[in-house]
């Protein structure tokens, strides 16, 4: 079995990540984190705890920060729905999350199983960057965090060069990328690239006919319209659920090794990965970035997650 925490900003596609852990055989997922982003963080914890329940597992969920270190709060409802979860009238209320904070069972979760926790990051870094801050030696304790987050190259999804979850919370990225944590960044593009689903795609995996099948289709009712009408894509595509796939094995995408940085600016200025690809900076790479991936391995493993 290998050890997973997940921190999760929870909305549609993050769902759909978590249920591939969650069902995973060979992974103990030991706690599920959220952080404010895609949906205020109440909202987030009860669509985290409505798809543990689904999955049948009893892995704690915990509260985290509610906005980011230093700015205020932007949320993705008109990318995911009101709810987060597409407004298909899931009962999402009432479900109540573990005692604690989320940066305190950051900080437990990874000195109980130093040097073999893999930790995945789907939202924006404000939990992590927190838990890294109060205690800095927990990024040597970590084996591998896995980013969803940045762009390893080409557009951004928020402003022409930005991806969300860094643009969110930069100051947070920024934190985590300089920890000196063994990390690999997922950007916004190996998603648009290799896990986008037209409806005939989204049809086969609700044709499995599971509630899990339907349940991760389903939810991406809003998600499909916008990333059709905003982001030029022939359906929905999943991010959290890509980064999830190389988190689980790792040969399902490729990666090169380099130096990348998170401005903190505003404006244009505002959550930018740089990313050195020809190593002009002279300063020595401190991330894996994945550079392509596997779509068939990554729906083959999506499919086997929800049949
Ligand atoms: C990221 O932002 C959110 O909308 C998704 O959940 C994903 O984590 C993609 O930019
Ligand atoms: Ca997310």
């Amino acid at each position: 079995m290998r050890n997973f925490i997940i921190d999760t900003d929870t909305a549609s596609d993050d769902a759909v990540a978590l249920v591939m852990a969650l069902r995973q055989p060979d992974i103990d997922v030991k706690a599920i984190t959220v952080v404010a982003g895609n949906v205020p963080l109440d909202m987030g914890l009860q669509n985290a705890l409505y798809t543990v329940e689904l999955c049948g597992a009893d892995t704690p969920v915990y509260a985290g920060c509610a906005k980011p270190l230093l700015r205020e709060l932007e949320t993705a409802q008109d990318v995911h729905g009101r709810d987060g979860l597409g407004d298909i009238g899931l009962h999402l209320r009432g479900r109540a999350p573990a005692d604690g904070h989320a940066a305190d069972a950051l900080r437990d979760v990874i000195r109980a199983h130093a040097g073999d926790i893999t930790l995945v990051t789907l939202g924006p870094l404000t939990n992590v960057a927190l838990a890294l801050l109060r205690e800095p030696e927990l990024a040597r304790r970590v084996s591998h965090c896995w980013i969803m987050g940045g762009i390893g190259s080409g557009h951004g999804n928020v402003t022409p060069t930005a991806e969300f979850n860094i643009w969110v919370d930069p100051e947070a990225a920024k934190i985590v990328y300089e920890s000196g944590m063994k990390m690999t960044m997922v950007g916004w593009d190996i998603s648009w690239k290799h896990a986008t689903f037209d409806a005939e795609q989204a049809a086969e995996i609700r044709q499995i006919g599971t509630p899990l099948a339907e349940f991760v289709i389903d939810i991406q009712a809003t998600l499909t319209e916008f990333s059709m009408t905003e982001n030029a894509l022939p359906g929905f595509d999943l991010p959290d659920p890509i980064t999830m796939a190389a988190a689980i094995d790792p040969s399902i995408a490729e990666y090169k090794d380099y130096r990348v940085d998170v401005t903190t600016g505003e404006g244009l200025a505002r959550g930018i990965t740089v990313v050195d690809v020809l190593g002009v900076s002279k300063r020595a790479p401190q991330m894996r970035v994945a550079t392509s991936a596997d779509r068939s391995a990554f729906v083959e493993m999506l499919k086997a997650s929800v049949a």
